[in-house]
């Protein structure tokens, strides 16, 4: 599998298009064409993460946290930051971020980070956003019919709810003449042909659609291959930025608090409330949440779980009965090569895991 190819599987299944205005998740440096060998998954990009890299003999680092997050305008000699592109150019390392679209997806770090310690009943909170679904049909000889549900499948088309492959099949006879500079796969020059047919619809969201059909191009026998895509009038996915879900039983929040210590492996946990309030449903947003503060007052919970709280946030949420405990912004992003590498258990690549983090705590 070549880096490219990987690319296009890491977005037929945590696509790009659903990033948050602000981030830049996505290709950052490269791709080089080469291919794919010991991808490093880490949370920030680091001269120790780059070293690593290199010691793994590894050509592509995937991270959470993209590079090139905030502008900057110039690479000055000797920075940090440019020693690390230049070693980076040098070996030919690919930089890719996945950031927002993996925090937002199903089975992303919110919904990992909730599950892990222990909330029930899940939903998304917050909706980010709706995505266009496109219709996409395409006529293919009956002999090639299950080459082009493959195809379909393998790019990550026909989702519609948790069912993949939803394809429809219809047969018929499709007819054509082939002119002048054709080099046709049936029939013969300037004669009209009959051909078994089937057309195949499926469903992909738009920014899908492109890919799809190169893809399919590429594996349909005909020269010129008939094909639709129009939009439904249905948008049927939606992203949410935060989560929702309920402990199994209520307790106070001082133990809530001491069981997130022990999960989360942080020493200190800064909160507001009283210890002895009874808590049961919680509201998640993995990273940093505290500007989706006043969206979660309207979530009918008794505690936020997010990271880089401001003590006016904390403030804010005790007038409005709600309690925030903090977990650090890369504690509850440390299990982001986790989260990624599941998303791709299938595919042969040998995945290794960094666990830098510059935030230290004693
Ligand atoms: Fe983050």
């Amino acid at each position: 599998m070549t880096i490219k190819d990987f690319i296009s599987i890491i977005e037929s299944r945590i696509p790009n298009s659903i990033q948050e205005s602000f981030d830049n998740s996505g290709i950052q440096i490269g791709p080089f064409n080469q291919e794919l060998r010991n991808p490093l998954l880490t949370l920030d990009v680091s001269e120790e993460v780059v070293e690593n890299a290199l010691e793994l003999n590894s050509n592509m680092i995937i991270s959470h946290h993209p590079l090139f997050f905030n502008s900057f305008k110039s690479l000055i000699i000797d920075n940090t930051k440019t020693k690390m592109i230049q070693q980076i150019f040098k070996y030919g390392i690919t930089l890719y971020a996945c950031h927002t679209p993996i925090d937002k997806i199903e089975g992303g770090m919110n919904d990992y980070f909730s599950q892990l310690i222990g909330l029930e009943n899940l939903e998304g909170i917050i909706d980010s956003g709706k995505r266009e679904i496109y219709k996409v049909q395409v006529f293919v000889p009956e002999t090639h019919k299950e080459i082009i549900i493959d195809k379909i499948a393998e790019v990550g088309g026909g989702w519609i709810g948790n069912y993949s492959e939803c394809t429809f099949s219809s047969s018929g006879i499709g007819t054509f003449k082939p002119h002048e500079g054709t080099n046709p796969y049936i029939g013969k020059y300037n004669e009209r042909e009959y051909v078994n047919e089937v057309k195949i619809e499926t469903v992909i969201p738009e920014e899908q659609v492109d890919m799809l059909i190169r893809e399919i191009e590429k594996v349909h026998p005909y020269e010129e291959v008939a094909m639709e895509a129009f939009p439904l009038d249905r948008p049927v996915f939606h992203h949410f930025l935060c989560r929702k879900g309920e402990l199994s039983d209520s307790i106070t929040l001082v133990e809530l608090i001491q069981k997130l210590k022990i999960k989360s492996q942080q020493k200190s946990i800064r909160y507001n409330g009283k210890d002895n309030k009874i808590v049961k449903r919680v509201a998640v947003c993995t990273g940093s949440g505290a500007s989706l503060l006043k969206d979660v007052l309207n979530e009918d919970v008794d505690v936020f779980i997010t990271g880089d709280v401001g003590y006016h946030d904390f403030q804010f949420a005790e007038e409005n009965g709600v309690s925030i405990i903090e977990i650090t912004h890369n504690n509850t992003e440390k299990y982001f090569p986790f989260v990624f590498k599941d998303f791709f258990k299938d595919t042969n690549a040998e995945f290794h895991s960094h666990s830098f983090s510059f935030l230290k705590e004693v």
